[in-house]
């Protein structure tokens, strides 16, 4: 995938940009503040339908404008692709695929992949597992057409269920309760397929984990694990090594654990069994990096897995993914900005923001184009 061409239209602090790109490697240098993110956020919606913030679509429209475009010309699968997507201040949004107007996002998205990674993503590693869950599925989002409305129909279920234990006061309901065990067995039925598909896609991610961070730092022993909620309870964090065997085990505990927590459920209204409460934990040479390693092994492991989610972006539209590195780089040592620059090379058309690109001057860097982001433009350098 190759962003030859991009134009912003009253885009968040930019009122008229227009780039003609042509390399694989593409450096936006600008002081704190002056719209690099932003311009990064353009780039990752014309192939998400989505911004990679919280933000929402009058988030992304100038101040003082009642609407904006963003308009790029990607080429994918041996084609040119021309999206054009404008975004109206009273939620309107118009989208066009080659000039012909597209009625859902999925028309352009799904052929496309853009994998971003900012210092926000260090939350994957260090904080709670949201991040992480969230992490899987927005892959599987991507590249299994029926995850979505799975998310969603758990999600409906658990929020049934969770009214439901709002409505019980006391102990006197029993789990016999029928009403709950309907509610019980769609809980299951959704979740375990939730569960199965994260289990796949782990599989894939730990390969494409352990080889990334071998990578980096030589010779030390990295492992990823699915941990299950009631695992999470019921371990003080000594996990098992192995994921389980065989999806019957999990079919099995699911129910088990389900009706033993039901009365704790019912005292603190939530469900505390699911898929919503699982998690995955990342170990260096044995222990958990959240709580163990350092802030640049943390780093690096968040690299790994953008550098995974790539991967399997890429297996899954059978393209390369465009990468944007957003002040990532910077925050690494001399050594491994070089090894990761080396990784990428002319492997993927990846943008690089930074306020400071000394570090590459000992870098062949023939290969790139230079902008300078200042007073809401982007100038070639
Ligand atoms: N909708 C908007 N309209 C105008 N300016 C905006 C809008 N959204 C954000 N900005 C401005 O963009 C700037 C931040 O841009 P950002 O891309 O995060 O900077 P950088 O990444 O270079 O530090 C802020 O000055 C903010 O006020
Ligand atoms: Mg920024």
């Amino acid at each position: 995938m190759f962003l030859k061409h991009l134009e912003l239209k009253n885009f968040r602090n930019y009122e008229d940009i227009n780039l003609d790109l042509s390399c694989g490697l593409i450096l936006f240098l600008g002081n704190n503040g002056t719209g690099k993110t932003n311009l990064l956020e353009s780039i990752f919606y014309l192939s998400n339908g989505k911004s990679h913030r919280l933000a929402t679509q009058n988030d992304l429209i100038n101040h003082g404008s009642d609407y904006c475009v963003i308009r790029g010309i990607i080429e994918a699968g041996g084609e040119d692709k021309l999206i054009e997507i404008q975004l109206n201040n009273d939620g309107g949004l118009k989208i066009k695929l080659n000039k012909v107007f597209v009625k859902n996002k999925s028309d352009f998205t799904s052929s496309l992949a853009t994998v971003i990674f900012s210092p926000d993503d260090l939350r994957i590693i260090k904080s709670s597992p949201f991040y992480r869950r969230n992490f899987m599925d927005d892959i599987l989002e991507k590249t299994d057409k029926n995850f979505l409305s799975l998310r969603l129909k758990y999600q409906k279920i658990l929020n049934q269920r969770n009214s439901l234990l709002k409505s019980i006061s006391g102990f006197k309901v029993s789990s016999s309760n029928s009403t709950m065990e309907v509610w019980d067995e769609k809980l299951i039925e959704t979740g375990k397929l939730i569960i199965k598909k994260r289990l796949d896609l782990l599989k894939l991610i730990k390969i494409g984990f352990v080889k990334y961070m071998n990578y980096f730092f030589e010779k030390r022993d990295a492992d990823i694990r699915y941990i299950f909620s009631w695992d999470r309870f019921e371990s003080n964090g000594n996990f098992s090594n192995e994921n389980p065997a065989s999806y019957s085990v999990i079919d099995k505990a699911f129910q088990e654990k389900l009706s033993y927590y039901f009365k704790k459920d019912i005292a603190i209204k939530t469900t505390t069994i699911g898929p919503h409460r699982d998690d995955i934990s990342i170990f260096l040479e044995g222990s958990d990096i959240r709580s163990f390693g350092s802030q640049g092994e943390q780093r690096i492991a968040a690299i790994c897995l953008k550098l995974v989610e790539l991967d399997v972006l890429a297996e899954n539209i059978n393209e390369k993914p465009m990468l944007l590195l957003d002040d990532v780089l910077s925050e690494l040592d001399l050594e491994r900005k070089h090894l990761l620059l080396k990784l990428i090379g002319n492997n993927f058309q990846t943008f690089i923001t930074a306020a400071n690109f000394d570090y590459l001057k000992d870098i062949d860097l023939k290969y790139c184009e230079k902008f300078l982001v200042k007073d809401n433009s982007i100038i070639r350098y």
